[in-house]
């Protein structure tokens, strides 16, 4: 392997760290690689790596520029036709010139191995800086909230001024996010990181690049990045902020894709009660599934930040139950039209059963007035001949017929017989 290159199993466990992974990562860390020359560089630490490669801070020799030093070595760069994409997207990116953007120096091979010189920030990742805490809930939930809403709205303004200059960033994601020792954010890797992926096939390499939690639903899907994806991975950025946690959490790549395809985020304030309405608003309006549904650019998504830091009614509404509703079953359109099938079916089944039963009580409603109509004419009967009977002096009989008139209606006062 070339200097700062990673075996398939070291970069697998990167993107997906479980049980056992810090061995892994040991056994299969690359030798340390500093105090060496590289090219005009000279390598004096590592700083840290991701999916493509080793960030190493550096010296340029001649200028005595310090820089972060990013050597390439992640899944698909063997390919040139992929190093050629690499030196183009770096130089779209390295005409980017936003304080919030950290400025590519330079790109080139040194011995067949790609490189990106860019400047160095000292400081920690935002990923880093979450899982120590700095963003855990104090005494005032307004005053982190507050800092959240800012430093996104940072971010958020970093990338509106790249889409202008038609840059997408690609892979937004904490760890692309470096927070300096006055707390300001820069945003590094534009445009660069996904190339792989884009080159070699979604799910293949996803294993090996890192997680795709902040990826957008069409993405998983066959659609390419877009402002709209950005705007996307920043609601991811922000849910992590609030939450500690992202949106899609599920330890494989299928089920992942999966869930960012088809699964609603649990709301943040679910998992944080002290959440603020507004900036969950905000969030999940980034988080929709469908591109058109969320801030048509990061301006905006910008805009609504502050509007909940200066305390005025932001632009985005939470979305309605019967919103929620309509936007599932477009998603799930052969589930959705299978439940209004069965809706409809068993409404039919059911309007059968109670015209049936309708029926039925109509029928015996009838009978009961006919045999009640029978039983009058009987009695009448029992009585007229009662009556013949007296008239012939058949009293005994006449008394007979009468006794049993009146077994079968017994006399009521007040009630006329028959
Ligand atoms: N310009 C920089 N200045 C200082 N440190 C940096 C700079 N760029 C990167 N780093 C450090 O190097 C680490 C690795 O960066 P890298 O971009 O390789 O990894 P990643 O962002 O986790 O993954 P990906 O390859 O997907 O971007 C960062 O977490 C950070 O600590
Ligand atoms: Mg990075």
């Amino acid at each position: 392997m070339r200097p700062g290159e990673h075996c398939p199993s070291y970069l697998l466990r990167l993107g997906f760290p479980g049980e056992g992974s810090e061995d892994v990562l040991e056994r299969h860390r690359p030798a340390p690689f500093t105090g060496q020359k590289f090219g005009p560089y000279e390598l004096l630490e590592r700083l840290g790596e991701g999916g493509m490669g080793t960030v190493y801070r550096a010296r340029h020799g001649e200028l005595g520029r310090w820089v972060a030093l990013k050597l390439l070595s992640g899944a698909g760069f063997a390919s040139s036709h992929l190093v050629a994409r690499f030196h183009l997207e770096a130089q779209a990116a390295a005409r980017l010139d936003h304080p919030h953007i950290i400025p590519i120096y330079e790109t080139g091979e040194e011995a067949g191995q790609p490189y990106l010189a860019m400047k160095l920030v000292e400081g920690q990742s935002l990923d880093r800086l979450i899982r120590q805490g700095q963003f855990e809930w104090g005494p005032s939930a307004r005053a982190v909230q507050v800092r959240i809403a800012g430093l996104l709205a940072t971010v958020a303004d970093a990338v509106q001024y790249a889409h202008q200059r038609g840059v997408l960033h690609r892979d937004l994601k904490s760890a692309n996010i470096l927070v300096d020792a006055a707390g300001e954010p820069h945003l590094t890797d534009f445009g660069i990181a996904k190339l792989a992926q884009e080159e070699s096939g979604l799910t293949r390499t996803m294993e090996l690049l890192g997680t795709p939690g902040y990826m957008a639903p069409e993405l998983a899907g066959d659609s390419t990045a877009s402002v709209a994806s950005d705007v996307y991975s920043l609601g991811v950025i922000l849910y992590e902020l609030l939450t500690g946690h992202l949106p899609f959490e599920a330890k494989g790549t299928a089920e992942m894709l999966r869930q960012i395809r088809e699964v609603e985020p649990r709301p943040p304030a679910g998992i944080n009660a002290e959440v603020h309405p507004d900036l969950q608003t905000i969030c999940l309006k980034c988080l929709a599934k469908e591109p058109d549904r969320r801030y048509p650019n990061a301006a905006e998504l910008a805009e609504d930040l502050r509007r909940y830091i200066r305390n005025e009614p932001i632009q985005a509404r939470p979305a309605s139950a019967r919103e929620r509703l309509w936007r599932w079953s477009r998603r799930k359109p052969a589930l959705a039209a299978t439940l209004v099938l069965l809706g409809v079916v068993s409404g039919i089944g059911l309007s059968a059963v109670f015209w049936q039963w309708q029926r039925a009580e109509r029928l015996s409603a009838a009978e009961a007035r006919e045999r009640q109509r029978a039983e009058s004419a009987l009695q009448q009967l029992r009585l007229d001949g009662a009556d013949t009977l007296l008239a012939e002096g058949e009293n005994a009989l006449a008394m007979a017929h009468l006794g049993q008139a009146l077994r079968q209606t017994p006399i009521i006062p007040g009630q006329p017989i028959g």
